[in-house]
């Protein structure tokens, strides 16, 4: 058995500094976790007024007085941590999630479904679809409206991810109902770490959510507050795909009739 969570909370746009300090107010309540998961943009909230205003409040990983925290509190309560965070490239702005060791950075994913007007702000990610083994277990990583495509949850399963950490900043009201299901189809765990609060016009919708392989939920929280939530889990469930003792979710799939989606 392994326990993983997530952290949902307010982040407070363009200062990184409070963010920390409250990211690092909760983490106690996580120590038991061997993975814990983080929202989107955990470092510099969400709503920019410009994409200036974004750069403003990005970091270079090599650089990240950001990931330098994380990785800080990794070691203290030996733990990995995956954390959406505003990332600089040169002059390229990236939606993307860290993840995090006691033994420093190891690795990163990069949103590639951009909503709204992030589209004039961020690149797409060009990263790929990774997986991580940790050791315990493998991940992989999506990002918010990633959630609405059942491809990527897919790949991801099919690379072998046991559980899929999802950093969100969610604001349709109906994407929470998605993650038991895409769980549920994919036979992986699912961890959707939400923010809750309002940045000037956008309203996100706190209630994040762990599913197990059979689309149960697990564990949520409120829409409107602070909350850190733990949950045990076998990993051994998510890697069993048969569906029945004749059927397998991924080697019963016709790929030769499903060539459409890749026209
Ligand atoms: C979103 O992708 N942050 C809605």
């Amino acid at each position: 058995m392994i326990k993983a969570g997530f952290v949902q909370f307010n982040p407070v746009l363009g200062d990184q500094e409070t963010n920390i300090k409250k990211i690092k107010s909760l983490m106690p309540l996580a120590k038991d976790a061997d993975l814990i998961v983080l929202p989107e943009l955990a470092n510099s909230g969400y709503n920019f007024v410009s994409k200036d205003h974004a750069f403003e409040n990005a970091e270079e990983i090599a650089n990240s007085r950001f990931i330098d925290f994380l990785i800080d509190e990794a070691r203290k309560y030996n733990l990995h941590i995956v954390a959406g965070f505003n990332e600089r490239e040169n002059n390229n702005l990236y939606n993307s999630s860290a993840l995090v060791s006691p033994e420093g950075f190891l690795g990163k994913y990069r949103k590639i479904h951009l909503f709204l007007n992030e589209k004039e702000i961020f690149q797409k990610g060009n990263v790929g679809l990774p997986v991580f083994d940790i050791g315990f277990c493998t991940i992989g990583i999506l990002i918010c409206f990633d959630w609405i495509f059942p491809e990527v949850w897919r790949i991801l399963a099919m690379k072998g991810a046991d559980i899929i950490c999802h950093p969100s900043n969610l604001v349709l009201p109906y994407a929470q109902q998605a993650v038991p299901v895409h769980g549920m189809i994919n036979r992986t765990f699912n961890i959707t770490a939400n923010r809750y609060g309002t940045e000037r016009d956008v309203t996100f919708s706190g209630k994040s959510i762990i599913s197990d392989p059979f689309g149960k939920t697990m564990v949520t929280a409120a829409p409107d507050k602070d909350a850190v939530k733990i949950i045990e889990m076998d990993i051994k469930q998510a890697r069993n795909k048969m569906i029945t003792p004749q059927n397998h979710a991924f080697d019963d799939r016709i790929v030769e009739e499903y060539s459409y989606l890749i026209s």
